[in-house]
């Protein structure tokens, strides 16, 4: 065998043997983190100059820090703390080490703020991006990557966690640049949101009592996140479950019937925040002269009665009272996604390959599309768009299944927001990779967090 030469400054243990994956091929590492690469600079290549150093979303982090965030965590995780290696720059390999958790204060409406002064110049940031990805893809094309027992390479976990973590950004990144002025964005030429269709009257579905798997065991998939670790059995009861998200129209009878000025549909902080915002309608909602507006990406546009709404957990809850209802429990939800009559199965339409027949998920769409557009990705009980078109939200917090173990190469991916003021989300998003569409992916946030790609159904019993 040919020893390479030790060109990414990896240490001794890193190099020298051949790169061994066993839980997928080097081939396809190589070219998942390719294809994230270029994805991620289509999403930066969106914005204009001007953007730069501007925060879309108060307590967030400016445009600039996501640019240098994206490789500093993968040259991080992999090539310094997995295999070793030296650093490129420690100042800037701290900078952009970590994101920050969105907290109360950043309300609908914030004004961008620009933080130039306190961040490199672009050029600069660039050429630590091509130092750090260099460094990476060395590292996949000739490192060991896997290596049984070592806390980040067991199960090449440095590797997919790389992968994931810049996949599942992507769709932050999307959400953030949502909120930036329309004239900040250069919008694809040929891009036309899908409008048309009739919402479908809404119909309960009612699931039968059995048992929901709620995570997995680590040695039985690829890679999963520390919270999805191990599986837990649990019983659901039968309930029921609305067949379509709840669509903008459904929602617009409780803007209209003056949900949002009455407090007995909201928990008391979640009425607290409505005050201190002003909050009247769906942040993805605008009104001008008297017309509803659904802000695109790229658009306004008349709003689209047929999607599902986009809301925060808050504004999901206070419907779903309103109607007489509630929000599914995660393991409500993942009986309805995942149950049939014959067990469990790996997506809500069966075995197949995730594709674009079974939903709105992996970019192919910048907006939702109207509930109902994909019966092909029913579940088995036929429920629509459990993946896809949104996440959902669940009324269950984030918290751990019995015999959680913090993952080494990102210990607090989940145990910093493990505080109960964190709610599950299930499914995808238009913006959800592929590869994330998994039944024990969890996704979670702050109950007035109004900014993602998510909505909701209600359940009741
Ligand atoms: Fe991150």
């Amino acid at each position: 065998m040919q020893r390479r030469p030790n060109a990414a400054g990896l240490s001794p243990r890193a190099v020298g043997t051949a790169a061994r994956i066993v839980t997928i091929s080097l081939d396809s590492v190589v070219a998942r983190y390719r294809r994230n690469r270029e994805r991620s600079k289509a999403l930066f290549d969106l914005l204009e100059e001007d953007t730069y150093y501007s925060q879309p979303i108060a307590l967030r982090q400016p445009v600039v820090f996501y640019e240098g965030h994206l490789p500093a965590f993968s040259f991080n995780t992999l090539v310094k703390k997995g295999l070793g290696g030296p650093s490129i720059d420690p100042h800037l390999e701290t900078l952009f080490a970590r994101g920050i958790d969105p907290h109360e204060a950043a309300v609908a409406g914030s004004t961008p703020a620009d933080s130039r002064s306190q961040w490199p110049a672009r050029e600069v940031v660039r050429q630590f991006v091509d130092e750090a990805d260099r460094q990476v893809m060395l590292a996949l094309q000739h490192a060991t990557l896997e290596d049984p027992g070592h806390p980040l390479l067991d199960r090449a976990e440095a590797v997919f966690t790389v992968l994931e973590h810049e996949a599942m950004h992507q769709e932050t990144l999307l959400y953030m640049w949502h909120r930036l002025p329309l004239t900040q964005k250069r919008s694809p030429t040929d891009y036309r949101p899908r409008t048309t269709g009739v919402s479908p009257q809404q119909e309960w579905v009612s699931i039968p009592g059995g048992l929901a798997t709620l995570g997995v065991d680590r040695e039985t998939i690829p890679f999963g996140w520390d919270n999805e670790f191990p599986a837990s059995v649990v019983d659901v009861p039968s309930f029921l479950i609305e067949r379509w998200d709840v669509t903008n129209d459904r929602f617009m009878e409780f803007v209209a019937a003056g949900g949002y000025k009455q407090p007995e549909w909201w928990r008391q902080e979640d009425w607290q925040w409505l005050q201190a915002g002003a909050v009247e309608h769906p942040l993805f909602w605008e009104r001008h002269r008297g017309r509803w507006y659904w802000r695109g990406m790229f658009d306004l546009i008349p709003l689209p009665m047929t999607w599902p709404v986009y809301v925060s957990h808050a504004e999901a809850s206070a419907y779903a009272r309103w109607r007489g209802a509630r929000l599914p429990t995660e393991a409500e939800f993942q009986r309805a996604a995942f149950g049939s009559a014959a067990g469990e199965r790996e997506h809500p339409w069966g075995s197949a390959s995730p594709a674009s027949e079974h939903g709105t998920f992996d970019f192919v769409s910048w907006d939702p599309e109207p509930v109902g557009s994909h019966p092909q990705g029913a579940s088995a009980w036929g429920v629509e768009d459990l993946v896809g078109n949104g996440w959902e939200w669940t009324s269950t917090t984030f918290g751990p299944f019995p015999g959680f173990r913090a993952m080494a190469s990102y210990p607090e991916y989940s145990t910093d927001f493990f505080d109960g003021e964190h709610f599950v989300m299930k499914g995808a998003s238009p913006a959800t990779a592929r590869e994330l569409l998994r039944p024990t992916f969890r996704n979670w946030f702050r109950a007035r967090y109004p900014y993602v790609y998510a909505t909701f159904r209600c359940a009741g019993r």
